[in-house]
C-alpha cells in the first residue's frame, strides 16, 4: 500500500495534470468525503456531475458547488440508476474523464457480527458497493478507451484488508471493490486510464456515526482535511493505478 505522501515523495519532480475543463462524476457527492472532493473539483473548473438518493440535500450542495464550475445534480440510488446517471451526465458534458465511486452502504446500524448478518442487507451492501461500481465503471470505461485517459477512482477503507468485530459485511465488499479494480487495471494495461482505489481512513461522517452511534466522533478527521490528498493524486501524472492510503490535513487554527 502506498500513501499520498510516500508516493509524492519517492517519485520527486512531478508536472501537475491540469484538471480545468474536465468533467468528473462523483458518486455519494450530497455530504461527507463525496461532497469534499466535489467541492476541491469544482474549485479547480472540473464539471461536476453529482448523484445521491435524497434530492433536497443533493440540491442543496449543488448549489454550494455553483459558481466555480458547472455542476450536474443527479438524484439517483447508484444500485438502480447507473445507466441514467451517466446518460445525462453525458448529455450536458459530452464525457466523464474522471469517476469517483464514493457512494456507499455501511449495512445495519448498530453493526452486527458476521454470524448476525441478515444475508439480505448483504445482498444491499454487494449491490451498492461492488455491483453499482462495475456498472458505473463498464459505462464510462468506453468513453475513456476512446480518448486514452481517464482516472478511475473507488473509494475503500481499512476493512477490506482488516477483520474489526461488526464491519465483515461492509468489509468483505470493500475487499471485493478492491480485487476488482487491480483486475480491471492489469486488463486495461493502459498507463493513461488509472483505476486507483483510496483508503481515505477513519473520519467524522454521517457514515461513522451510523457505524459507531454514540460515540464521539469529533477527533476524527473531517473529509474536508482528507480529500485534498486524493484530489492531489488524480493532478499527480506519476500516479499509476494500485491502492492508495490517502493522508488527512491538519486543519490550520482559526485566529482568535
Ligand atoms: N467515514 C469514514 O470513517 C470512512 C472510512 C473509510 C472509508 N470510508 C468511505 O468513504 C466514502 C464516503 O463515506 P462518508 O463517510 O463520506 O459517508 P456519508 O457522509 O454518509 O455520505 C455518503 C454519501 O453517499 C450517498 N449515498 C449513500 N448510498 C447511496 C446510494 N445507494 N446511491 C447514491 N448515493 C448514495 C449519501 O446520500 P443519500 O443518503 O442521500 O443517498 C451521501 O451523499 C464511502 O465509500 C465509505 O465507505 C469512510
Amino acid at each position: 500500500m502506498r500513501t499520498v505522501g510516500g508516493c509524492l515523495r519517492a517519485l520527486g519532480y512531478h508536472r501537475p495534470m491540469e484538471l480545468l475543463g474536465q468533467t468528473a462524476l462523483v458518486t455519494g457527492a450530497s455530504r461527507g468525503l463525496g461532497f469534499a472532493l466535489a467541492s476541491l473539483l469544482a474549485q479547480r473548473g472540473v464539471n461536476v456531475i453529482v448523484a445521491a438518493r435524497e434530492g433536497r440535500s443533493l440540491e442543496a450542495a449543488a448549489d454550494r458547488l455553483r459558481g466555480q464550475a458547472a455542476v450536474l445534480a443527479v438524484t439517483a440510488d447508484v444500485s438502480e440508476d447507473a445507466e441514467r446517471i451517466v446518460a445525462v451526465g453525458v448529455e450536458r458534458f459530452g464525457v466523464i474523464d474522471i469517476l469517483i465511486n464514493n457512494a456507499s452502504e455501511l449495512g445495519p446500524s448498530p453493526l452486527p457480527s458476521i454470524e448476525t448478518l441478515p444475508w439480505t442487507s448483504m445482498e444491499r451492501i454487494l449491490r451498492v458497493n461492488v455491483t453499482a461500481p462495475l456498472h458505473l465503471m463498464q459505462l464510462v470505461l468506453p468513453g475513456m478507451k476512446s480518448r486514452g485517459a481517464g482516472t478511475i477512482v473507488n473509494v475503500t477503507s481499512d476493512a477490506a484488508v482488516n477483520a474489526y468485530p461488526g464491519w465483515g459485511g461492509y468489509g468483505a465488499s470493500k475487499a471485493a471493490l478492491e480485487h476488482m479494480s487491480r483486475t480491471l487495471a492489469v486488463e486495461l494495461n493502459q498507463p493513461r486510464i488509472r483505476v486507483l482505489t483510496v483508503d481515505p481512513g477513519d473520519m467524522d461522517t454521517e457514515m461513522h456515526r451510523a457505524a459507531e452511534p454514540g460515540a464521539d466522533l469529533s477527533a476524527l478527521p473531517k473529509p474536508e482535511s482528507v480529500a485534498p490528498s486524493i484530489i492531489g493524486l488524480l493532478e499527480d501524472d506519476r500516479v499509476t493505478s494500485g491502492r492508495y492510503q490517502a493522508r488527512w490535513q491538519p486543519t490550520p487554527l482559526q485566529p482568535r
